[in-house]
């Protein structure tokens, strides 16, 4: 059995990884390509975004073809041979399923469409409470209002994120035994891990207009939501107790996630959970600009390790990934300890207690691209609420600023392979532009230098698989209440880890309270920690990981 403690899993978004045939689109042949690249990282999972056939409206997380492979990205004859040529090199796949809705181009929304009560069961139609006015008041998570009126029909679909993204009911057993099998189809093929979108979305509770919020009590962790999980887990993947599974949950609570990510509860191996990313939010409003609020990050993240520890369930744990801003622009420095800072990021996550996920590029380094212009961005939900922020009347520039900061686009550009044109992505035009910095931030620089991020997030997969304690061991916080500091400490088995982070600029002396002549360091930031007995010198974006055996 694989051992998903000891993994490290690392995110492919196809479209912006590496395009083989200078369409301008990266491609499955460009995964293939890269493997090298990837097995020198030492990972031992790729997730792999969606890439069935799909109109790409969301970049793939519209599916029209469960069974089938978008073109644009390849063939099932590329697909195998991407899973042939991982598995020399000892890595497997992730495959990311979207059940909570379809693309409306699937057949089954087509059928819907045209009559069929099949399939119109398929999905979740309701009369409007009056002329006009939708069966509920929930907006879509993309902006807008959550239900589509369909004339013919003069009936809604609700659709939670795009209109073109109808969501699937749940309810229907058929539905549940469509979606098992699809995952059976992929599981034949032997991939050996999967990844479920927004899963926690499934199951939708009463259809009540929400006069506190946006509706997503009504169907976020809903009624049956455990009971269609296990059934899932037994109807696919449950089956075979070497494929690892995570859930991506959207506003879930922490109560739920002991259940989907209990290690007794035949539901999932791990859990997303995005709480810890809202911190520069204000509340769920994310298309604001505030500072982000440290204190609140670090109790937020110790009160899921320490709480799901305590309910032996286990975490995803991540900063970055395709729906998140680089994680360096956001909670570290672009400037002149841009190295220091994204090395110190990396450490707080690999370091805590749970399966770390690295999103492509983070290992470089790769910052927000700072767009200035509407014609620069692609994603939906940035082109759709660059249009609302204006009608609520924010002059254009502060919606610039704000999607400069919050877009998705902003972890979407091209993978920086090399210094050459197009950061060596494609040689046609890429789909969406290269960040500029490529000529100093590429893989081909990092791969070459001992001292560089690449080489940093190197050592971090490898010091999991060498030290036990890191995971397996317990979480105790370290001055949690600290305004600048990020500590924690890790047992297992006699062994201690002791993780030390100055999580900003300005240089600091603090008691760590122990004594460090006991420990040894296995990694750190800079050359030579620095210390006087307990009274630790802490630099910019300084990061210690220390280590005793007792
Ligand atoms: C998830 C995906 C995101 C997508 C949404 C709808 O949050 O990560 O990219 O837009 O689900 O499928
Ligand atoms: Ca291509």
């Amino acid at each position: 059995m694989k051992d998903f403690r000891k993994c490290t899993v690392y995110q492919i978004y196809p479209k912006s990884f590496y395009d083989t045939n200078g369409d301008g689109l990266g491609d499955l042949q460009g995964v293939t390509r890269k493997l090298d690249y990837i097995k020198t990282l030492g990972v031992d999972y790729i997730w792999l975004t969606p890439f069935f056939v799909s109109p790409q409206k969301d970049n793939g997380y519209d599916v029209e073809d469960y069974y089938n492979i978008d073109p644009r990205y390849g063939t099932m004859e590329d697909f195998e041979t991407l899973a042939r040529e991982a598995d020399k090199r000892g890595i497997r796949l992730m495959l990311d399923m979207v059940f909570n809705h379809t693309s409306s181009r699937n057949q089954w929304f087509v059928k819907a469409l045209a009559g069929d009560e099949k399939y119109k069961n398929y999905y979740i139609f309701k009369k409007g409470q009056a002329p006009g006015v939708p069966p509920t008041n929930w907006e879509s998570k993309f902006g807008g209002s959550a239900w589509e009126y369909v004339p013919e029909m003069d009936e809604y679909y609700l659709h939670l994120f795009d209109v073109s993204q109808p969501d699937l009911n749940w309810d229907n057993e058929e539905v549940r035994r469509e979606v098992a099998k699809v995952v059976r189809f992929w599981m034949d093929k032997g991939v050996k891990g999967f990844r479920f979108d927004v899963v926690n979305l499934i199951s939708k509770g009463e259809f009540k207009d929400d006069d506190q919020g946006d509706g997503r009590r009504f169907y976020t962790d809903g009624p049956n939501i455990h009971k269609y999980l296990k059934e899932l887990n037994e109807l696919s993947f449950g089956n075979d107790t070497d494929i690892i599974t995570v859930g991506e949950m959207s506003s879930t609570s922490m109560e739920n996630c002991f259940q989907y990510a209990g290690a007794d509860s035949h539901e999932l191996s791990m859990v997303f959970s995005f709480h810890h990313l809202k911190v520069d939010f204000m509340g769920n409003e994310k298309w604001v600009l505030v500072p982000f609020d440290f204190k609140k990050l670090k109790d937020i993240l110790f009160d899921w390790q320490v709480n799901m520890a305590a309910h032996n369930a286990w975490n995803a744990v991540f900063w970055c990934n395709h729906d998140q801003p680089r994680v360096v622009s956001r909670f570290g420095d672009e400037g002149i300890y841009w190295k220091e800072s994204a090395k110190m990021l990396a450490t707080v996550i690999h370091c805590l207690r749970g399966t770390p996920y690295i999103y492509q590029g983070e290992e470089l380094g790769m910052t927000n691209p700072g767009f200035t212009d509407i014609s620069q961005y692609r994603d939906v939900e940035s082109l759709n609420h660059f249009k609302i922020l204006q009608e609520k009347g924010l002059n254009e520039q502060c919606a610039y600023d704000i999607l400069s900061v919050h877009s998705r686009d902003n972890s979407r550009t091209p993978v920086q392979w090399t210094d050459e044109e197009n950061a060596g992505f494609t040689t046609g035009t890429p789909w969406i532009q290269v960040t500029k910095n490529y000529k100093t931030i590429n893989a081909r620089q990092q791969t070459q230098d001992p001292d560089s991020i690449f080489n940093y997030y190197r050592s971090l997969v490898a010091l999991r698989k060498k030290y036990d304690v890191i995971a397996y061991g317990d979480i105790v916080p370290v001055d949690p209440h600290h305004p600048q500091i990020f500590a924690y400490e890790r047992n297992y088995n006699g062994q201690q880890l002791f993780v030390v982070n100055n999580f900003y600029k300005k240089e600091i002396d603090w008691n760590c309270g122990k004594d460090l002549n006991e420990y040894q360091v296995l990694l750190s930031n800079y050359p030579q920690p620095e210390h006087r007995e307990q009274i630790m010198h802490l630099r910019p974006y300084e990061s210690v990981i220390y280590f005793r055996q007792k």
